[in-house]
């Protein structure tokens, strides 16, 4: 599964499946959005786990991330080969979540300034 977004009014949406060419928004095409695995901002952003038997613990990031009115995680996913599971949050949540323990699983933080983060889970 692959996200994308619209440079013009920031709408972010889901490719499940198909040509994500023809994926428009305010008449433009729709960019493949990239997630970071490092950089500047990683310790607020970069989701961190821990395993809990079978399932896990997210965090974001290593500092707990912001959770303010204009700048928060939005979402944090879970995708493996044949599963995804996504917690939403709003302003005063803890950026947290628990989902089944799958190695090889990818965890994507979405922060509504500073983009997408992803983890590899070991
Ligand atoms: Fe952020």
């Amino acid at each position: 599964m692959k996200f994308y977004v619209c440079k013009i009014c920031g709408n972010v949406i889901e490719m499940i499946e198909g040509d994500a060419k023809r994926l428009r928004c305010c008449g433009e095409e729709m960019k493949l959005m990239r997630a970071n695995h490092s950089g500047e901002g990683e310790k607020k952003h970069l989701p961190v786990y821990e395993v809990h038997g079978d399932r896990i613990t997210v965090k974001v990031g290593e500092i707990t991330h912001p959770m303010e009115e204009d700048h928060l995680i939005n979402w944090i996913a879970l995708i493996s080969h044949d599963k995804v599971a996504k917690k939403f949050f709003k302003p005063g949540d803890m950026p947290q979540a628990s989902f089944p323990y799958i190695k090889g699983s990818e965890i994507y933080a979405y922060c509504n300034k500073h983009d997408l983060w992803m983890t590899k889970v070991k």
